[in-house]
């Protein structure tokens, strides 16, 4: 891994003169999409800001920068959390993963692809949030029931599609990979009982 220092906006770290004082800089390192990242934060500046306007990685999305709409979720440390909430140096020291992380090159993964094949997204403002928190309850449940699935989606909010979609992309994408480990199952149980073994 390598560190990643993004030059910092002028403006946003210059310490505001209308309010008299001058605001002391810290140092924040974590790593973000399996990069480590290294920035002088003021200790007012939001993970969503630090990952937008520092990191460019704008698949965050803010909409009510106030905790009720859910379209800025990004897993701190493998949980779902809200990146308007939480202040860049509290992420100080720990793993942050973005939509940007949730595949490597142009394609989709299967919950990407889930959302698209049921149709899930219009505007798509939302969908990283959703695909976050969709990412965050997986990776605790590969197998959720379909009120696991609403009750992990209480913090999103989609004004677009209604939450139908959204939650049968999900379910589906996990009945996918069920049907597929079955299928690899019955496949090496034929092959181990071809040669014996
Ligand atoms: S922008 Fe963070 S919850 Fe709405
Ligand atoms: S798709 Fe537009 S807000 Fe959800």
């Amino acid at each position: 891994m390598t560190i990643e220092s993004v030059e910092a906006p002028e403006q946003a770290v210059a310490p505001d003169p209308a309010l008299g004082v001058v605001v002391e800089e810290l140092t924040v390192r974590l790593t973000v999409n399996g990069v480590e990242h290294e920035q002088r934060v003021e200790p007012r500046l939001s993970l969503a800001d630090l990952l937008r306007d520092r990191l460019r990685l704008t698949g965050t999305k803010l909409g009510c920068e106030h905790g009720m709409c859910g379209a800025c979720t990004v897993l701190l440390d493998g949980a779902a959390v809200r990146s308007c909430l939480v202040l860049a140096v509290q992420a100080d020291s720990h793993e942050v993963r973005t939509v940007e992380g949730l595949t490597t090159g142009t394609d989709l993964n299967g919950l990407q692809a889930s959302f698209r094949e049921h149709h899930a997204l219009q505007c798509g403002f939302c969908t990283s949030g959703f695909l976050m928190s969709a990412t965050a309850l997986l990776e605790q449940h590969p197998s959720p029931e379909e009120a696991q699935v609403r009750e992990a989606f209480g913090g999103n909010l989609c004004r677009c599609t209604g939450y139908a979609t959204i939650v049968d992309a999900v379910l589906d994408v996990t009945h996918r990979a069920a049907h597929d480990a079955a299928h690899d199952g019955a496949a090496a149980r034929a092959a181990a009982e071809r040669t014996g073994s």
